[in-house]
């Protein structure tokens, strides 16, 4: 969502910057643009669509040393060029990430004296407002500090000012920004991924800091003082952004889940010690978005059935605002893949007031919420590319099983030896079903209006998933149930071929799900049944269309082997509508907005 970048330094800027938004394109974006100093002049450039088009009209015979650019995710009126950024006012150029939350009244002020507004954007405003503050103090971080103290809402900004043109200017609220380190070079951008094979040293803005960026120089300030800052290092491979023949980042990373467990056991279940014991407190709240909410409900359910212990799941834009029973003595454990998601951020931020310990469950090393939290574990998946979550989400639901098994130890109630050889059997599992061939399957569905998704307990968690990865990626409608609920209401949308999926793994309601099954087929639907192989129950033929067995495992293992004919189905139906399956429209995979 929002990306930004920047460079100041001794190299053509527009190459740099067209490089940057593309390792930043994974976030989700509608539009692109860029600025750049050229003979004293902010020259600016901004598309709607993709980044080639952007590409296409700039002129790289324009030699600038200093630029920004920005792909942007609209949130404040359509998306079009005029919406697009950079923005400019007066001296002022800027990109931003976030919102401002107080443009309205702040676009009053800026009208009544003067100021006139071409776009529908906070950002305009934002922009507007940094030139009358510089026009009033004529010193740039006066200007930028007094914004600080009137800006509602959340914001990364980089700013380029006419007068001062070897000087890039940076301020961040609840946003992430990072400035890139090089020689006699400098960089800025929304994650160190647009940089990472530029310079492995950078700096992590903290909220409220203004950073003021030279080509041989970078100060920091907070509260109108210079501060020192950390340099962190680039962990090596930690952006493996190549492509690596697949024809898509998805399928890549779904296949790359049978080598994760590997690296999973090897590192946590093997020092199983290191993994926090979670015994000590008295409630455990999971909070998470999308994906990694459902990987929290699975969390939920293990740490509950495990190892016997009372969970509450929250979706993290409610918690944020919701009426909550935390104290000292609740863990709040927050799920995410970026570890830059605004409301799951918020939670931490609201948590820490009660006194809750915070553990983060967090793929992308330093990110905001990895710093925020108490406690991190990182999910170790490597770098995950394409908007549909997939590696992440299963690398969660690893991590979670973790938190269950440990307590479940602790309390006796799960005999360590015994599952261990499960978890070591979890990548040969998952090779079986990433070679499996859904095309039969995929022929038959892949024109359907509607897909319905079912399943009881555990099992309705892992259709959650399905239905979400399906809707995000193909633009199919999708809706998960729990299997007696359908009947409810929504069986009245079952016709002749609806497509319906559904999932066995729980033994002690398979019969339950295959009642429920029945009455879908009774009324004409298509039924794919995923079940788990070895059930000790009698599957009448009849009641469904194909099936896929998946390998028994535990139980407490059995949702990370459930997903993957999901994610598979789900991307081979968007394939073959021909969607952009890595960057779905209208997604983002890093939701820096509230
Ligand atoms: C976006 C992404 C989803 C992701 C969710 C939570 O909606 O498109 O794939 O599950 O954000 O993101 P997080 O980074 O916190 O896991």
């Amino acid at each position: 969502m929002c990306g930004i970048v920047g460079y100041i330094g001794k190299k053509n800027s527009l190459p740099i910057l067209i490089k940057g938004l593309k390792r930043l394109e994974y976030r989700g974006y509608d539009s692109a643009g860029v600025a750049y100093i050229k003979d004293k002049n902010i020259k600016i450039v901004k598309t709607v669509g993709k980044i080639n088009n952007l590409d296409k009209l700039l002129n790289y015979n324009d030699e600038s040393f200093i630029g920004i650019g920005h792909t942007r995710w609209a949130t404040h009126g359509s998306v079009d060029t005029t919406n697009s950024h950079p923005h400019q006012a007066g001296s002022i150029t800027i990109v931003h990430n976030g919102i401002l939350e107080n443009y309205q009244e702040l676009k009053k002020i800026l009208t009544n004296k003067g100021y006139t507004f071409k776009s529908d954007t906070d950002t305009e405003v934002l922009c507007a407002y940094i030139d009358y503050e510089y026009t009033k103090t004529k010193n740039i971080l006066d200007a930028l500090n007094n914004c600080m103290k009137v800006f509602e809402g959340s914001y990364a900004t980089a700013i380029m000012v006419k007068d001062i043109p070897n000087k890039l200017f940076v301020m961040k609220k609840d946003s992430p920004l990072v400035i890139g380190i090089g020689e006699q070079e400098n960089y800025i951008a929304s994650d160190i991924s647009a940089y990472a094979d530029e310079t492995s040293a950078y700096i992590i803005l903290e909220d409220m800091e203004i950073g003021q960026i030279e080509k041989d120089n970078i100060s920091i300030y907070k509260n109108k003082k210079e501060i020192k800052y950390n340099i962190e290092q680039v962990e090596q491979d930690a952006f493996d952004s190549d492509k690596n023949n697949y024809e898509h980042y998805m399928l890549k990373e779904i296949s790359e889940q049978e080598n994760l467990m590997d690296k999973l056991n090897n590192i946590y279940l093997k020092n199983l010690d290191k993994i926090m014991d979670i015994s000590k407190y008295n409630k455990i709240h999971i909070i998470g978005c999308g994906t990694a909410y459902h990987a929290g409900m699975i969390g939920k359910y293990l740490i509950e059935n495990y190892s016997d212990f009372e969970v509450n799941t929250y979706i993290a834009s409610e918690y944020r605002y919701q009426k909550i029973f935390a104290d000292d003595k609740t863990l709040v454990i927050a799920a995410s893949q970026s570890g830059e998601t605004a409301d799951t951020l918020a939670c931490i931020k609201k948590v820490k007031k009660y006194g809750c310990k915070t553990l983060g469950i967090v793929n992308v090393k330093n990110s905001s919420i990895a710093r925020a939290v108490d406690e991190v574990i990182y999910t170790e998946a490597g770098q995950e590319v394409a908007v549909a979550s997939t590696k992440a989400y299963s690398s969660q639901v690893y991590i979670f099983s973790l938190l269950a098994l440990k307590l479940g130890i602790t309390k006796g109630l799960i005999n360590k030896n015994e599952i261990n050889k499960e978890y070591e059997k979890l990548p040969s599992y998952i090779s079986k079903l990433t070679n499996y061939d859904y095309e039969d399957i995929i022929s038959k569905i892949w024109q359907a209006k509607d897909v319905f998704y079912l399943g009881r307990g555990i099992d309705y968690i892992s259709m959650l998933e399905g239905s979400l990865k399906l809707k995000e990626i193909s633009y199919v409608h999708s809706e998960a149930y729990q299997a007696g609920e359908l009947k409810h209401g929504t069986i009245s949308l079952i016709e002749k071929d609806t497509p319906i999926i559904a999932l066995i793994s729980d033994e002690t309601i398979a019969l339950k799900t295959i009642s429920n099954i029945k009455e879908v087929k009774a009324r004409g639907a298509y039924v794919v049944l995923l079940i788990k192989e070895d059930l000790n129950i009698n599957i009448d033929k009849e009641c469904y269309d194909k099936i896929i067995e998946i390998n028994a495992t535990d139980n407490l293992l059995q949702p990370i082997l459930n997903v993957i004919p999901l994610q598979l189905i789900a991307y081979n139906i968007a394939k073959k509508r021909g969607c952009d399956i890595d960057k779905p429209r209208n997604l983002a995979k890093s939701v820096t907005v509230e």
